[in-house]
């Protein structure tokens, strides 16, 4: 008998969902990625770099697009980074969340997450030996944390906390003073932070993006975890980027050099030209915001009660007045009878609560979205 080391893990409800999605012709409002296709501009620098830059790429990535990730990053919250020892170039943030863990945690070691938290957090930990430690963010306050269960929560084992803003399930962001909170908490401690900030140029309403890295003390702790693939339209790329100090980037290397190596050529060449165009990431929150008001429109006369998006690509929703089914019963429901596709939020617990609520993905066309919500209407 094959003794599996992820007993209890299936295929992510993602996979699960889209699968599900495409089998029936459904609108795919479910796993997170966008219906439509990126830049032309994009695609003709892969077009020119794809002549003549095929080969490895060195293993920290090439060095003029980590330049480009030091002036994005100087740009975007004027911070220093060096390109040489800060600034890691990987196959998307799964693995830069992956390489982060385990470089880290050591067998017994606790690793904290709040949920909904996005579904590959507590593997991780899992297959590193740690232990995955579940706090539950409160859905009636808008799932922002609560700063004093988390103290409650450290204990001398504890290793590392993952930061997750804009938030995946929920769309939920960090203020500034969520960071200070946190500093507060740490002091004294020599916890790391795995800082997943993949949507941190989709953020709504005029905010800001409270990313670790604003916070020095923070930032000489942390793991911070980007990705290409939300802010081009190239989730299919799988490319990323992992920020950290000196020491911790050492670390982090010696694990992305077993995990991949290094990340496609090409593709590195290609996005070193585009960071050096601001208006792509500068966009993408009045972008993504205009879908965002234009689903909660078309949704307006539903019956479905729709809670805050205020960053990331997600509109969760509360359908209790439409059923009181498991929300994984329902998104399957929903997906065969009205062909609408979504993600159910329990999965993202270690515990579900008591509460009904789906999560829809509004980074498709403004069409697909309208005929969703008018399918969704009828409910
Ligand atoms: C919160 C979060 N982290 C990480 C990832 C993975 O990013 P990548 O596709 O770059 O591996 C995703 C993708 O959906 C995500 O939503």
């Amino acid at each position: 008998m094959f003794a599996s080391k992820q007993p209890n893990i299936g295929t992510t409800i993602f996979t699960k969902m889209s699968a599900l999605a495409t089998e029936e012709g459904a609108l795919n409002l479910s796993q997170g990625f966008p219906g439509f296709d990126c830049d032309p501009v994009l695609q003709d620098l892969l077009a020119h770099y794809s002549k003549g830059h095929n080969q490895y790429a060195p293993m920290a990535g090439i060095p003029e697009l980590r330049n480009s990730i030091a002036e994005k990053t100087k740009l975007v919250y004027d911070v220093n980074l060096s390109p040489i020892s800060e600034i890691t170039v990987v196959s998307g943030a799964t693995e830069a969340l992956f390489a982060a863990i385990h470089c880290c945690v050591h067998p017994g070691d606790e690793v904290i997450m709040f949920d909904p938290s996005y579904d590959a957090y507590d593997p991780i930990v899992r297959l590193a030996g740690g232990v995955p430690i579940h706090l539950t963010l409160k859905t009636e306050n808008g799932f922002r944390i609560d700063f004093e269960e988390l103290a409650r929560a450290i204990t001398p084992k504890t290793r590392a906390i993952y930061v997750n803003t804009p938030h995946n399930p929920t769309g939920a962001i960090w203020e500034m003073e969520d960071l200070n909170s946190l500093a507060e908490i740490l002091k004294g401690t020599a916890i790391l932070l795995v800082s997943d900030e993949v949507y941190e140029h989709i953020v709504f309403d005029g905010k800001q993006h409270a990313s670790v890295l604003l916070h020095p003390e923070l930032r000489k702790r942390s793991f911070v975890c980007g990705s290409f693939g939300k802010t081009y339209h190239i989730t299919g790329w799988k490319m990323g980027y992992c920020l950290a100090p000196e020491y911790l980037t050492a670390e982090f290397r010696k694990l992305h050099q077993w995990v991949t190596f290094s990340s496609a050529t090409p593709l590195q060449w290609a996005l070193t030209d585009m960071l050096k165009m601001p208006k792509y990431w500068q966009e993408l929150s009045s972008f993504y915001q205009q879908k965002r008001d234009l689903f909660a429109k078309a949704l307006k006369g539903s019956k479905f009660r729709l809670l805050p998006s205020q960053g990331s690509f997600f509109q969760c929703v509360d359908y209790s007045e439409i059923s009181q089914e498991f929300d994984q019963d329902l998104a399957v429901r929903l997906t065969k009878e009205i062909k609408v596709a979504s993600i159910p939020i329990s999965v993202f617990y270690e515990q579900p609560p008591e509460q009904r609520i789906l999560r829809f993905c509004f980074a498709k066309t403004d069409d697909v979205l309208i005929e969703a919500a008018n399918r969704l209407s009828k409910l």
